[in-house]
């Protein structure tokens, strides 16, 4: 059988792809480029923001069309899966052959082989509490980085996020198998490794803290860098800070998602924390790692927020100069405690506007740290140019996970390199080697 996956979203489902490749190769399915030439088309979905609902849909329609009647087994993996199995199964138009949700994985080839017999489409989108897919190693493309999954599921039930709800509760993997998975990395090549988590640095096993499972990954020979993504501001104890700052392996970036500047709207999403603590804490990582880029999320535009709180918003971004930050427009997700207690009542336009302040204020800001880099010497770690790049093969991250786009040279992936900074766009730095 030959299979097409196609996969939306998040680190973390791009993770998941590459377990159910590994789960499914081993029962000799065969992974194919092209949808046109696949027996099973699967799409490992997202719920987080847009409306993948509609893409998800549509998506669907355009295979079977793209099949010009030619028979394909149709599968819904992911997020989606969990919140919309009712919906999808109901809507009759809609050809989908199985869901499976993602703790199901293991299950594929059994919901497979159901889904090719006569009876009900089959679906599996039970949660667990214990599913941490320990013991299986993604089959992943090669390359200088790999993300490794060490904790899965969230309990902190932010009101306006689903997570909770498609990815079910937390759970982590034992250091020494982490360790494992990085040791067979970096055997592999692999030069840096990230490691992944809803709430990365809730991680926990036994008395294992995400300070000692870092420290952990960081002692394995071959590999040069450790990263992680995504932390909650509530989870950073000194024991952490103090690690990044001492050890060379753990890069100095730190993605803290603020989401939104005003105390009423931080209790309304339930982030636990206020602006003042949150901006106490920027202070404090910058004291103990003093060259930190630091970087965020935000959401504008979440029901009942007025113009002067998201004025307060601006005022964190203008305090804190974060290197970069994401922003969205608030997007009410069915199930969530936000859809059930507030209405989404701010208009798009207000959102369309806020979101259009953040990024005015955050590109200026951006282009204004990325200019100050100029004339620095920066360690990269080469890895080949996505997409058409005029002046070079390769491209590198700093430390702090700046893009450096490099000439023409020698060069090859996976190489650390000392580059002196020459210039800088609010997008990226350019560099050349450094004389030694
Ligand atoms: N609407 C808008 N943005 C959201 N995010 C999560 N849920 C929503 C939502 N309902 C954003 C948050 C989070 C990032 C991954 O996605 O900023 O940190
Ligand atoms: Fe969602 Fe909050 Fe959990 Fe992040 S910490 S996944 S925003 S509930």
């Amino acid at each position: 059988m030959k299979v097409f996956l196609e996969t939306y979203g998040c680190q973390m489902n791009e993770y998941d792809s590459e377990l159910v490749r590994a789960i499914l190769k081993k029962e000799n399915y065969e992974f194919v480029p092209d949808e046109r030439h696949a027996d099973i088309v699967m799409l490992n979905t997202c719920a987080i923001r847009e409306h993948a609902h509609r893409k998800v849909f549509g998506r669907v329609h355009s295979i079977h069309h793209a099949r010009n009647g030619k028979p394909v087994m149709i599968g819904i993996l992911g997020c989606m899966a969990t919140n919309l199995r009712q919906e999808i199964f109901e809507d009759r138009s809609m050809k989908i052959d199985f869901i499976a949700g993602p703790d199901s994985y293991k299950r594929l080839p059994g919901l497979i082989r159901e889904a090719a017999g006569e009876g009900d489409k089959p679906f599996d989108v039970t949660l667990s509490e214990f599913e941490t897919y320990e013991d299986v190693y993604p089959s992943r493309k090669q390359g200088i980085n790999a993300w490794i999954a060490v904790m899965r599921g969230c309990n902190n039930f932010c009101t306006f996020c689903v997570v909770p709800y498609t990815r079910g509760r937390e759970r982590s993997r034992p250091v020494a198998n982490v360790v494992e998975e990085a040791c067979r990395l970096a055997d592999e090549g692999f030069k840096q490794v990230t490691l992944l988590g809803q709430n990365v640095n809730s991680y926990r096993h036994e008395n294992a803290d995400f300070a000692d499972l870092m420290e952990a990954v960081s002692r394995v020979d071959g590999i040069e860098r450790v990263r992680f993504t995504s932390p909650h501001p509530k989870d950073f104890p000194d024991k952490f800070l103090e690690l990044m700052a001492d050890n060379p392996k753990i890069c100095k970036h730190i993605h803290i998602p603020l989401q939104a500047g005003n105390d009423r709207v931080l209790d309304l999403m339930d982030r636990t924390y206020t602006k003042e603590e949150y901006l106490g804490l920027v202070d404090k990582m910058r004291r103990r790692i003093p060259d930190v880029v630091l970087s965020t999320d935000i959401i504008a535009g979440f029901p009942t927020e007025t113009d002067a709180e998201f004025e307060d918003t601006l005022d964190v971004l203008r305090r804190v100069q974060f290197d970069f930050a994401f922003t969205f427009k608030y997007s009410e997700r069915k199930g969530t405690i936000a859809s059930r207690k507030f209405p989404d009542d701010v208009p798009e336009e207000k959102k369309t506007g806020r979101v259009m302040r953040l990024n005015e204020l955050q590109k200026e800001i951006t282009y204004q740290k990325n200019r100050a880099h100029i004339g620095e010497v920066h360690t990269i770690l080469l890895e080949p140019a996505m997409g058409p790049n005029p002046e070079g093969r390769f491209v590198g991250r700093t430390d702090g996970n700046k893009l450096v786009l490099l000439p023409l040279g020698a060069f090859r992936a996976g190489q650390m390199l000392k580059v002196r900074v020459t210039d800088a766009t609010p997008h990226a730095l350019r560099g050349r080697p450094a004389e030694v």
